[in-house]
Formats: C-alpha cells, sequence, structure tokens
C-alpha cells in the first residue's frame, strides 16, 4: 500500500468515531489519506481530529473557492486510487444507488473513475429494509466492493447485521482492492451467449512470485497457458470470468476481468475479492513457501563467503481455503502436478483439499508438459477418475468448460 492514495468519505453514524482508528491503520501501510466528511459525519467525529491523524485537510464543502482554486473536487477523486466510504450509511448508500450528486461526498462518488469501497453501518432494520438491499445489488452491480456489516450489538440497543466491520477487516479489504487491479466484469451486452451465460467463474493462473529482496524472487516454470485456456474457453461459453493472474509468460485472454498479481498471499485475496462466483477453477502454479525475511533493499555479499540463511513459511493454499470458504463457489476444480503414481496422489490431494474435481496431470520433464503446448490429463471426480486422451491445451480447456457448464446446468 505504500505511496496509494486514499480518498476516505466519512458518512453520519455513530461508527465514524472508529475512522481515527483506521486512519491510523491505513498510515502505518504508508499510504495517504484525504478524508471527505459529510455534514452528518461531522456530527460524530470532528474535522480537525481527521485532519491531524490523516496529516491533509478535511474537504467538506462542494462550493469551497478556496478548496477549488487549490483542487478541484473533480480531481481529488481522481488523483485517489481507491475511494473508500466508512461509515456508508443507507442515505450514502441511496445517493450513490441513484447516482445524487447533492453534496461533496456524492459527487465525489459520481465524478470518480476510480475502484470504489464501501464499508455499510446502520440500524438492522435499515439495513434489512428491501430499499437498502436494492440499492446495494445496484452497487455491487456498478462494481463497487463492500466488506461488513457485521453481526452484533447495535448502538441503538438492537442485535443484528449493520454494525460497520472493525477498522483492521476495512484495512484488509482495502489492501485487497489496491493489490489487484479490481473486479470490472464486461458489461452484460458484450459477453457471448452460451450455456454458462449469467455465470460467473474465477480462475487463477500462472505462476506467483515470492519477493527476497527488490531485485530477486523465487518464481517456477508455469507459463499460465493452461489457465489462460480455461479462462478463455469460459468465455467463450458465456461465462463472466474473473481471471486472477500471476506474471505469466501468456498474455490473458480478452474479454475476461484480469486480475494482475505477484504473490501468493495477493492472489488469495484477490480471488476473495472476487466471491461470490458459481464456479472456481485453480490452475495456478502457487509457490508453497514465501521468504520471510526478505529484505526491502538489495541484499549484498557480506564479505565472509557465507550465503544469507532465507527464512521460509507456508503460503496459503488457495484451492483448500475456497474448498471450505463460507462463500464456497458450487464447483470447485484444482489441478495436480505430478511426477508419479498420478492418479493415487491426486484423488488424496482431492480429498485432502477438499475440492470436488481435480485434473492431475504428469509433469515429469520428458512428457513435455510443463511450459509445452499439450496436455495429458486424468479427470478425477467423486466418481472415479477417468483419462483424457493427450491434447492441446486448448482442447483441454473447451472439454473442461463443457463439463463445468454441465455441472452448473
Ligand atoms: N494450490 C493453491 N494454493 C497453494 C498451492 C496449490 O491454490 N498454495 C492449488 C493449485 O492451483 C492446484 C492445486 O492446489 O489447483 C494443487 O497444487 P500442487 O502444487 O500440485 O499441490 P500442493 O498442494 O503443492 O501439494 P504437493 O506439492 O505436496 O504435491
Amino acid at each position: 500500500m505504500l505511496g496509494k492514495r486514499i480518498l476516505l468519505i466519512v458518512g453520519g453514524g455513530i461508527s465514524a468515531t472508529k475512522i481515527p482508528a483506521l486512519i491510523r491503520l491505513i498510515r502505518a501501510e504508508g499510504a495517504h489519506v484525504t478524508p471527505v466528511l459529510t455534514a452528518a459525519g461531522a456530527e460524530f467525529v470532528t474535522p480537525l481530529s481527521l485532519s491531524v491523524l490523516a496529516g491533509e485537510a478535511v474537504h467538506q464543502a462542494l462550493f469551497d473557492v478556496a478548496a477549488e482554486a487549490e483542487i478541484g473536487h473533480i480531481q481529488l477523486s481522481r488523483r485517489a486510487d481507491l475511494v473508500v466510504v466508512a461509515p456508508a450509511t443507507a442515505d450514502l448508500m441511496a445517493r450513490m444507488a441513484a447516482g445524487l450528486a447533492n453534496d461533496l461526498a456524492s459527487t465525489l462518488l459520481l465524478a470518480t473513475d476510480k475502484p470504489v469501497l464501501i464499508a455499510p453501518a446502520m440500524n438492522v432494520r435499515m439495513w434489512q429494509h428491501p430499499a437498502t438491499q436494492r440499492n446495494l445489488a445496484t452497487l455491487r452491480g456498478d462494481g463497487i466492493a463492500l466488506v461488513g456489516p457485521d453481526e452484533g450489538e447495535m448502538a441503538c440497543g438492537e442485535y443484528g447485521p449493520g454494525r460497520m466491520a472493525e477498522p483492521g477487516a476495512i484495512l484488509d479489504a482495502i489492501r485487497a482492492a489496491l493489490a489487484p487491479v479490481p473486479l470490472r466484469l464486461l458489461p452484460e451486452a458484450q459477453m457471448p451467449r452460451g450455456p454458462l451465460a449469467g455465470r460467473h467463474v474465477v480462475v487463477t493462473s500462472g505462476p506467483t512470485h515470492e519477493p527476497i529482496d527488490p531485485v530477486r524472487y523465487i518464481a517456477n516454470r508455469s507459463s499460465g497457458a493452461q489457465g489462460a485456456a480455461i479462462a478463455a474457453a469460459l468465455r467463450d461459453l458465456g461465462a463472466r470470468v474473473s481471471f486472477v493472474t500471476g506474471p505469466a509468460q501468456v498474455s490473458p485472454p480478452e474479454g475476461v476481468a484480469v486480475i494482475a498479481v505477484e504473490t501468493a498471499q495477493q492472489m488469495r485475496e484477490a480471488v476473495e475479492a472476487t466471491l461470490p462466483a458459481d464456479a472456481a477453477v485453480m490452475a495456478a502454479a502457487v509457490a508453497d513457501w514465501r521468504v520471510v525475511n526478505g529484505s526491502d533493499s538489495k541484499m549484498k555479499k557480506d564479505g565472509t563467503g557465507r550465503p544469507p540463511a532465507l527464512e521460509m513459511a507456508e503460503n496459503p493454499d488457495i484451492l483448500a481455503w475456497i474448498s471450505q470458504a463460507p462463500q464456497r463457489p458450487r464447483l470447485v476444480v484444482g489441478f495436480a502436478a505430478e511426477t508419479d503414481d498420478v492418479i493415487a496422489h491426486a484423488s488424496a490431494k482431492r480429498a485432502r483439499k477438499g475440492c470436488d474435481w481435480i485434473l492431475a496431470n504428469d509433469v515429469r520433464p520428458d512428457t513435455g508438459i510443463m511450459g509445452g503446448a499439450e496436455n495429458a490429463v486424468t479427470l478425477i471426480t467423486a466418481e472415479g477418475a477417468e483419462d483424457w486422451p493427450r491434447m492441446t491445451k486448448q482442447a483441454v480447456a473447451a472439454r473442461l468448460a463443457a463439463r463445468i457448464a454441465d455441472a452448473l446446468a
């Protein structure tokens, strides 16, 4: 998050009192915060406290001659990397959904071309009201990301969903929104028609890079070819595809929402940000380990002739995580790259990771599969193992996409 600019719109609600803590957390990550305070927000938190913590002026009025001369409100929302609305009140959400621009906050939200994350906070009945849920659906459809609300005791004494997410959770959501390119799916009208029309599938692909220092990293030989072919095949059947890719050699296909990441941790967060999805295909060759004692500056030889001792920690297993996530897609497909006893190892992996299907492939060097144009896979499901003949990665992708369409039909 280092150097990123966050435009933080503070709405009116008791949870606005948690915003100073949020600003501290964001700034501790090296990001800048520009606070915008609504009139209602100013009833709960003072502009002075926000400005001191943010180290920047607080913007409040739409027609502020001094501020306008310095930086117009349009620029304010354009120079940000991310716009965060916290707390997002029922009223702010309604105005966002309707596209109103009747104060500084709503004008900025309408004028921005940057991703927007909202942290709703309101009374449980206001949250559950069909009008708020309708507005929420509209905002989601507009590609706006959401964190919370949490369930719990409310300031008004009632119990239920409506509490603003805790500052730590909002920070995580900000990190997820900033690390990858956030999800923007194709407009409905541009989607191909097919059996997967209206379905959303998340695909991971490529290797991950685990940094050692600013110039060195640990990687693997995955080209990303199979993952890209799968994303394209799913798109061709009409699916909306979120393509979460590490630094691959092949370009991502057209017509899918590309979310570029580097590390396994970023990949996990990016996958989470794409949910809910109807299916997930985890084709990435995720690095199993990351370096925990890496350096922010280039490591130098110390003259002793002894190499640095790199300390590693295990990365999150994205396939295992999504297989038991609260928002688990209906169908979860993993890959198993094995060099011996392919079916036995892959079947065990299917059970261990909790996914529905595993596509197993034999990656012994003499097969030429890793980095090559062809693949020979065995599909392992609850029903058993099914060998597919050796074919191009595009053909494997088309066959898998067709099977996914059948399973989701
Ligand atoms: N995978 C993942 N996250 C990880 C490691 C693997 O999502 N941190 C996924 C891969 O995308 C693939 C499947 O898990 O779909 C199997 O990956 P593989 O490397 O073959 O399995 P490992 O879990 O690493 O097991 P092992 O190395 O012990 O064979």
